[in-house]
């Protein structure tokens, strides 16, 4: 019997390997690492974890799949309480390539190190128990804590990662960098310097970027075509100089438990806030507060890693629709931690400066400012009849 294990190399997928064979029987387990753009060093560091287990490992990428998924979150101006969702995107794509390897190489079951609190579980399972597989969870299952993972591991010689890793719970893709555990775990602690991996602390310095468009999707960066890894990359690299994109918030999961979490996100920081400037210049008012709702429910499902279901394909249909309009370029300005933007431009743009300007006289057509007299009379005429009881300005 063969087990496919979601495969981080990290310290719960390290103990889970052992644990499979022995509290689970399995004769074989394999190792399945995603590539979602995560560093370089976790590749290698899961490759040596399998050499370590002698387990057979796949390395599978998935990183442009990904990031077509990043942008259909740019679409969806996509943030939970703050937080531009990368881990949560990841999951259901990292799951359905496990899935596909396991069922490739006639495993019977797959498995994930996630815990029992957290919200990787749910979003794994959502993907793996559409399929006969047998899903296992050993951590959840053997209720194992974190102390106990590393005596265990240290118990069996396995490597584990005596940096970072032993000190926090990392999570990397394109989109995010999510850190949390260790002292992070108490609201009142300041989170030090070194947490930070992909943002520096902000300076002085200011830099600009023009980023273009097309019907919602960013496509190019200072007028140079760009495929979205490449452009994700980028970004993450140049906004992560100026300080932009560190949250830390206090994060209500799925199941109700309420946790410290901090997150780097340069490049979605910056290309959330330009595609949303974009549809502030090419959508109606109307447009813009509904598509908020949507949004909302959008990032709400993409959180719940639920992105597959009808109600989302729904949601994106209006979402389409809107974005056929957002084709432009927006300049964005990177300073003191934030990206601003600062300028932007659409050949669809529903702003009219003649209209809207206070130095013409002229508004669209025959339209002038004393026709606006007339609206301004009626103007909380309703208002002014409720709290005179009907009195108010009737006769003189
Ligand atoms: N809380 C975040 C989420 O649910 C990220 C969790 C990432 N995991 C980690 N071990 N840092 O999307
Ligand atoms: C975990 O519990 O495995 C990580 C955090 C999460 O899934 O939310």
């Amino acid at each position: 019997e063969t087990v496919a294990l979601a495969f981080s190399g990290g310290l719960d997928t390290t103990v889970s390997v052992p644990l499979l064979k022995e509290e689970y029987g399995y004769d074989e387990v394999i190792g399945v690492t995603v590539d979602v753009g995560q560093p370089q060093a976790e590749f290698d560091e899961a490759t040596e974890t399998a050499e370590a287990h002698d387990i057979e490992h796949y390395l599978v990428d998935a990183t442009e799949e990904f990031a077509d998924v990043c942008f259909d979150a740019v679409k969806a101006n996509a943030t939970y309480q703050g937080y531009p969702l990368g881990t949560a995107l990841a999951r259901p794509v990292i799951a359905q390539k496990i899935l596909d390897v396991a069922i490739e190489h006639g495993a019977s079951a797959v498995a994930h190190g996630a815990t029992g609190k957290g919200n990787d579980q749910l979003r794994f399972e959502a993907v793996w128990r559409q399929s006969d597989l047998e899903v296992i969870a050993p951590i959840r299952e053997l209720g194992l804590t974190r102390e106990w993972e590393i005596e265990y591991a240290n118990e069996k010689g396995l490597p584990v990662d005596a940096g970072n890793d032993g000190e926090w719970s990392i999570d990397s893709n394109l989109w995010s960098r999510s850190i949390e555990g260790g002292d992070l775990e108490d609201p009142a602690h300041v989170p030090t310097q070194d947490i930070y991996d992909w943002t520096d602390a902000p300076t002085g310095e200011t830099a600009t970027v023009e980023i273009a468009f097309a019907e919602g999707v960013p496509i190019g960066l200072d007028g140079e075509p760009m495929e979205p890894v490449e452009l994700i990359e980028t970004l993450n690299d140049l906004a992560g100089q100026y300080g932009v994109g560190r949250t830390d918030l206090m994060e209500d999961r799925m199941l109700g438990l309420k946790v410290r979490e901090n997150y780097e996100h340069p490049a979605a920081t910056t290309l959330l806030a330009a595609h949303e400037a974009l549809e502030g210049l090419v959508l109606t008012k109307d447009e813009r507060q509904f598509k908020t709702q949507i949004d909302q429910q959008w990032a709400e499902k993409a959180y719940e890693g639920l992105l597959s279901v009808p109600f989302v394909s729904a949601l994106e249909g209006f979402i389409a629709e809107t974005q056929t309009a957002v084709t432009g370029t927006v300049t964005v300005k990177f300073e003191g931690g934030q990206a601003r933007p600062v300028a932007r431009e659409s050949e669809h743009s529903v702003y009219s400066e003649s209209a809207a300007s206070f130095d013409t006289e002229g508004v669209l057509g025959d339209i002038t400012q004393s026709d606006a007299t007339g609206v301004a009379k009626y103007h909380g005429f309703q208002g002014r009849l409720a709290n005179t009881s009907g009195e108010t300005g009737t006769d003189t």
